[in-house]
């Protein structure tokens, strides 16, 4: 590669493949070196998206493959949807596309996702590469292999397991996107130091207004951890029979905020700033985690620009829907529902609680 890039390798025997992260990599050729040969590429795009970028990576792209197709999909997650998704399949089937085809998905989570899965049946798989450009994408949602579309009844409820070629993070285009976006990206970020990493948690205190500015080497070393810390945990735990559920820290919480909210109102990010300010709350309520912890975790999620007192959901019973709508995350068995807790020394673990519990935490923290 002929820019200066860091490269993270994720270990899954013949699945593996590695995370490439740097400035310029989007439209560098040599980014592309070594992925499967075909004579058709499809670049999965959006209508925000595409516009910026899909003429750069069709450059980078040709001469690789002798053609290359686009679609643009519509904006939104209110788009990730199977009707969406046949519009993927439509493409591919109307322009002959066969089963070497490599799909390029260009765009943040909702995107990536949806080519994921779209690549995971296409004729039974397919190839494809994330070039995720949303900093939540390059930092989550393109590594490790969860694919999928939501359900009426249920965010990511239908999907698979399907693992990209690469992922190609080109710190680049994140000068475009919203800063309200871009403070959601630091949510996941933040979430690995309660869960893995300690020393990352102090690292992210001293540098948040230097990652807030797009400092190139604070961008990187954070996107970098990153990305090592979920390589690390994909590897150990790759369909999520266990530990990988510790990445979803904030995330039950989260959850229920996005749906109670309406899908859109708060971003995926938001929720699981405010969402880990209740983890860390009931982690206390535990015994886990002192007041000092939580409190320091509140401020760092603060300064990221991010929610850290959660909405009220319901005017007669706000704890009654919060729970039930952390019943439906799909880490509850049997109704019963496992929440991700802090230790305070960089480990987490899945620990269920009693409602009234639940019921004290959440009212301390709704506004
Ligand atoms: P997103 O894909 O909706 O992107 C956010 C917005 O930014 C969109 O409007 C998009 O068009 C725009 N955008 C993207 N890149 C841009 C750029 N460089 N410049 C300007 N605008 C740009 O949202 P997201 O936060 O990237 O992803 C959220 C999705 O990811 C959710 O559907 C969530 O379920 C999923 N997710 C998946 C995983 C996983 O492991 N697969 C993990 C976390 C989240
Ligand atoms: N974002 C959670 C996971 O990939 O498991």
């Amino acid at each position: 590669m002929s820019q200066i890039a860091e490269e993270v390798a994720i270990n899954l025997g013949e699945r593996s493949y590695s995370i490439v992260i740097g400035g310029g990599l989007l439209a560098d050729p040599a980014s592309y070196d070594g992925l499967p040969h075909a004579a058709n590429a499809l670049i999965v795009s959006n209508t925000t998206v595409a516009p910026l970028y899909a003429a750069r990576l069709r450059a980078a792209l040709c001469g690789r493959y002798a053609l290359i197709h686009e679609i643009q999909l519509p904006d939104g997650e209110e788009h990730k949807n199977w009707q969406t998704l046949q519009s993927i399949f439509d493409v591919l089937l109307e322009r002959g596309c066969d089963r070497k085809t490599v799909l390029f998905a260009l765009g943040g989570g909702v995107v990536g996702d949806m080519t994921g899965f779209a690549a995971a049946s296409y004729m039974r798989g397919v190839p494809f590469v994330q070039v995720p450009t949303t900093l939540l994408a390059q930092v989550d949602s393109s590594v490790g292999g969860k694919t999928g579309i939501n359900h009426p009844l249920g965010k990511n409820m239908v999907g698979a397991f399907y693992q990209p070629q690469r992922v190609i993070c080109d710190l680049d285009v994140l000068g475009t996107l919203p800063a309200r976006e871009f403070s959601a990206g630091l949510a996941e970020i933040i979430k690995y130091g309660p869960i893995a990493d300690l020393e990352f948690f102090v690292w992210l205190e001293q540098h948040m207004d230097d990652l807030i500015a797009q400092e190139r080497s604070a961008l990187v070393h954070a996107v970098r951890r990153s990305c090592e810390i979920k390589a690390s945990v994909v590897g150990k735990d790759e369909r999520e029979s266990g530990l990988r559920a510790i990445l979803n820290f904030g995330h039950t919480f989260g959850h229920a905020i996005e749906a109670g909210m309406g899908y859109g109102a708060w971003l995926h990010g938001e929720g699981v700033g405010a969402g880990m300010v209740m983890a860390a709350e009931l982690s206390r309520r535990l015994g886990l985690v002192n007041e000092s912890f939580v409190g320091r975790l509140r401020g760092l999620i603060h300064r990221a620009g991010l929610p850290t007192l959660a909405p009220l959901l319901d005017d007669q019973d706000n704890a009654g829907r919060y729970l039930q709508l952390m019943r439906l995350d799909k880490k509850s068995e049997a109704g019963e529902i496992k929440f991700v807790v802090v230790e305070g020394s960089g480990k987490a673990m899945l620990h269920s609680a009693p409602d009234d519990l639940v019921r004290d935490v959440i009212n301390a923290c709704c506004r």
